[in-house]
This record gives structure tokens, C-alpha cells and sequence, in this order.
């Protein structure tokens, strides 16, 4: 995030001695994207970051699409899927993906027992249920239902889920997750006419010191393979750190909707850009206020794009037969709207409670064979009026 923070102890400059309390150095590292021109910042810490003993592949897992690619609306009840386990990092169920970002769905249990890092792509972890901590190098920060959780690659963390059901939609995206950019002053800065600004981000709030030796396993993502990287310390020894570079987390409900008098087109929801890809927020809000407007969006042919929404409750103001954890994929392609009696129903309400999240791709998206078993195969022709 284009915001300054720090946590610990550092020294008065940087890349100057700083010693421990028995005279030898902390170590320290440096961590940022786009090769020493992006966002970075500079840990300190107790033991070098490359005592690595080995690294082993620990298991594949090649995206299988579906074999056919038909052309139609999809409606995957993901929620329906029956969990593979309940690591947030071992048993992603893969949705939906392109070359660009994926969509998969977690269960989470328990901590586990391993760290995790993403090594090729950021993730973006929206907290669909549950709530619980997040540690890693740059502190601990707790996260709660509505959250996006937003873990730039290389940054070792894992999540310690609390007790209750936990449910998180994990997006993966190969280029790094930003604000969107017309909401960015030159410096970086958010303004006024965002919907939400730097007060609404929560970030890194407690830096715990793990001095430990020992054998600890990192599990890093490259691509489809996992690796087992073996460090002979704990990976959590960070002292401080400060820079721009680092986990945070933003709650769908600090999300500020933009309404109008007349039907506000999707990019007013838009929360993050990405590279071929945005996400956008639909939240309770006021609909539009014109006596004769019709709140409902109108039909559009979504050209270049893949519209996906995410229901994060059972309604939502233009589609019935959805249920919350459904995910429906309206392809480029196929012009798509309001289902029969949605538009007149829309007219002359005041205001929708719905929650879902949007994320739309530039490149076609592909469904994965495993979820499959979740999808709903008439949602094609729910828009037929006897459907
Ligand atoms: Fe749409």
C-alpha cells in the first residue's frame, strides 16, 4: 500500500550496523515488487532470511478445466462443494481461472502447521465467514467477516483462524493488487471522491519476535507447485521494519457506495485494479433516487470481459435462484440483465441490502473440472419468462 508504516525497533538509517544486545548484527532485508522500483520496505531480523536446509516440491496441483468450453451463464452453488480438507493453503478448491488471476474457495479448520508464501502471484483473501489472525514477518493483523485480506507475494504468513465456521474466497493474481488508479493522486495518496480512503485500511499491528531455532517449513507457491522450503529458524523473527510493502486488510463494509439519481454503471463499485482484472464491491446502499428510475441495471453486453459475482448473502437485486456462495460467470459473449420481473420489481424501492463481490477479467475465464459438481446447469435459461 502507498502508505508509510513501521513497527519495531530500527535503526536511525538504513544499511548502518544494528546491533543485537550480544554485538552482532541483526540482518537486514530488503522486500518489494518491480525490481527495486515498486512498493518495499526493510526488515531486520534476528537470523539471516537465507538459512534455507531444503527444499523439496511438496505436491502439484495442474488447473484442470473443464474439457468442453461451452459458451452459456454459469452458476456454480460453490458453496455446495464438499471441503478437501481445511488448510487455508492445501485445500483451495479452484473455481474458476485464466492466465491471469484464479478463484478458489477455502474451509479453513486450524493454523497449520507450516508458513506459506506466494512466490508469483498476490493474493487477495476475502473473508466470506469467520475471522482470526493473520501473522507473518511484518506483525500480526486480525481479520474478521467482510474483510479482503491483501498478501502482496513473497511475504511469509500464514492464518490462524479463529473458532466457528470459516469461509474465504481466495484470488490469485499475477499482477500486483493496487487501489484503483484514478482514485490515486500523483503521490499515491487516496482522494476525496474515493470510496474509501487510508482510515478504512488496517494494517500490521504487532510484532512478536520469534527467536527460535529449529526446523520450519515454509510452503511456497510457484505457480502449480507447492515447495517444501526447510529454514533452521523460525521465520517470524522480524525486530521491525518500515516501508510501503507489506499485508493488510480492508472490510467490505467500509466500503462507501456511490449512488445517484440514475443508475450507476459497475466501475463505482470497483475496489482494486490488478493487471486483466478488477474487483468491485456491492454493498447495502440507497438505490437511485430520480421518481422514474429503475434501480435494476440495464441489459449489457460486457465486451472484453468476464463478469463474475460472488454472493456474499441470499439476495442480490438483479438475479433470483442465487443463494449465498454462489458464483455466477456471465461471459463475454453473451449480453446479459435482470431476470424477467426483476426490472419491474426494482422500480420505486429505496434501497437493497445485498453483498457480493465482483471480479472482472479482461481474458476469458475457464471453469474448473472440480467445480463442476456444484453447478446449477439451468441457470442459462433462467432469463426465458416460463423458466
Ligand atoms: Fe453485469
Amino acid at each position: 500500500m502507498p502508505v508509510y508504516h513501521k513497527l519495531g525497533r530500527l535503526p536511525a538509517k538504513r544499511h548502518v550496523a544494528f546491533r543485537q544486545a550480544d554485538g552482532s548484527l541483526y540482518y537486514e532485508q530488503l522486500m518489494g515488487n518491480l525490481g527495486f522500483t515498486g512498493l518495499q520496505s526493510l526488515l531486520y531480523t534476528v537470523r539471516r532470511p537465507t538459512t534455507v536446509k531444503s527444499v523439496t516440491v511438496a505436491w502439484t496441483t495442474p488447473r484442470e478445466a473443464e474439457s468442453e468450453r461451452p459458451l452459456r451463464m454459469r452458476h456454480l452453488r460453490a458453496h455446495r462443494l464438499e471441503p478437501a480438507g481445511g488448510s487455508p493453503v492445501r485445500d483451495r478448491e479452484l473455481l474458476l481461472f485464466n492466465q491471469d488471476v484464479s478463484l478458489s474457495l477455502t474451509r479453513p479448520t486450524a493454523t497449520d502447521p507450516f508458513f506459506y508464501r506466494n512466490a508469483r502471484a498476490d493474493e487477495i483473501v476475502y473473508i466470506a465467514r469467520g475471522g482470526g489472525t493473520l501473522e507473518s514477518q511484518f506483525g500480526s493483523l486480525p481479520y474478521r467477516e467482510g474483510d479482503y485480506l491483501v498478501v502482496p507475494r513473497g511475504i511469509i504468513h500464514r492464518l490462524a483462524p479463529a473458532a466457528g465456521e470459516q469461509i474465504h474466497l481466495v484470488i490469485e493474481s499475477r499482477g500486483h493488487v493496487r487501489t484503483p488508479r484514478r482514485y490515486r493522486n500523483e503521490h499515491g495518496q487516496l482522494l476525496e471522491h474515493s470510496p474509501y480512503c487510508e482510515r478504512d485500511l488496517r494494517l500490521p499491528s504487532e510484532l512478536t519476535v520469534h527467536d527460535e531455532t529449529g526446523d520450519f517449513e515454509i510452503i511456497t507457491r510457484v505457480g502449480d507447485t507447492c515447495h517444501r522450503v526447510v529454514m533452521d529458524h523460525h521465520p517470524l523473527d522480524t525486530v521491525g521494519w518500515d516501508g510501503y510493502y507489506y499485508p493488510w486488510a480492508f472490510n467490505i463494509h467500509d466500503f462507501e457506495p456511490i449512488v445517484g439519481r440514475l443508475h450507476q454503471p459497475p466501475p463505482v463499485h470497483q475496489t482494486f485494479e490488478a493487471d486483466g482484472f478488477v474487483v468491485c464491491s456491492f454493498v447495502p446502499r440507497l438505490y437511485d433516487f430520480h421518481p422514474e428510475a429503475v434501480p435494476a441495471p440495464y441489459n449489457h453486453s460486457n465486451v472484453m470481459t468476464d463478469e463474475v459475482l460472488y454472493y456474499c448473502k441470499d439476495e442480490f437485486m438483479s438475479r433470483k435462484g442465487v443463494e449465498f456462495g454462489s458464483i455466477t460467470l456471465h461471459p463475454d459473449g453473451l449480453p446479459h440483465g435482470p431476470q424477467p420481473g426483476r426490472t419491474e420489481a426494482s422500480i420505486g424501492v429505496e434501497r437493497t441490502d445485498e453483498l457480493a463481490v465482483m471480479v472482472d477479467t479482461f481474458a476469458p475465464l475457464q471453469v474448473a473440472r472440480g467445480a463442476l459438481a456444484c453447478e446449477d446447469p439451468g441457470y442459462g435459461e433462467s432469463w426465458l419468462e416460463d423458466a
